[in-house]
């Protein structure tokens, strides 16, 4: 089997998903959004009524919500147990609740087992776009692209805010630091850059100068 894994890593409002999704996009491969993922779990745990600050209660339940992941990076639509979640996973309650979903090692354990198996049911089509916070250290070590893509904290909170409704700049720069603290710092799988991995800061750069660069980088190492 041959086919192309880039791995796109990095903290929330650095640019990864836009830019994964367009990398996908101009080389005609598969996209993952592994963020969603966790997120998918975290909503069905609070529609379970399942309590986030119990880390053995979640891992007990970890097994239960059946993931369908779109790779499409046009539509990468997300279904847990049948229904759409992919509105959802976006709102403020399971963005507040992801980071302590996502530190649970049962959950990192089954999501990181379905996400190797995405990716090597897109390996004889081309291969997959890899987004998330491990990808380049734990989901995809051999991955022969490993971006780690940074930006400085106001723009990442400005990116961020453009996106969601009713918030502002200083908000979402208080909810990432409380995130980044939390997946960077937990013993499963920290958010960390892999030592072989090209480090991109988009600070400066629109969405097209980010996407051409991580282009060029595929095509000098492909
Ligand atoms: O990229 P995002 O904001 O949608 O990610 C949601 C949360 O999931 C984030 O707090 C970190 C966690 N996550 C993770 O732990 N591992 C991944 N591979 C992707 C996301």
């Amino acid at each position: 089997m041959s086919g192309l894994v880039v791995a796109m890593d990095g903290p929330s409002g650095s640019g990864k998903s836009s830019a994964s999704r367009g990398v996908a996009r101009a080389l005609g491969l598969r996209y993952l959004d592994t963020g969603a993922m966790y997120r998918a779990v975290t909503w069905w745990m609070l529609q379970r009524g399942v309590n986030l600050e119990d880390a053995a209660g979640i891992a007990a339940r970890s097994a239960e919500p059946a993931l369908a992941m779109g790779t499409d990076p046009d539509a990468p639509g997300v279904t847990v147990d049948g229904v759409d979640v992919s509105g959802p996973i976006r709102g403020a309650e399971v963005t507040g609740a992801v980071s302590a979903v996502s530190a649970v090692p049962e959950v990192r354990r089954r999501l990181v087992a379905l996400q190797r198996e995405i990716i090597a049911e897109s390996l004889p089509g081309g291969g997959i776009v890899v987004e998330g916070r491990d990808i380049g250290t734990v989901v995809a070590p051999d991955a022969p692209v490993k971006i780690y893509l940074t930006a400085s904290a106001d723009a990442r909170a400005q990116r961020r805010t453009a996106e969601l409704d009713g918030t502002t700049v200083e908000a979402q720069k208080a909810a990432m630091a409380r995130r980044d603290s939390i997946d960077s710092t937990r013993k499963a799988d920290p958010l960390a850059k892999a030592a072989d991995a090209v480090e991109l800061d988009t600070t400066p750069l629109d969405l097209d100068e980010v996407i051409a660069e991580v282009l060029r980088l595929v095509k000098e190492r492909v």
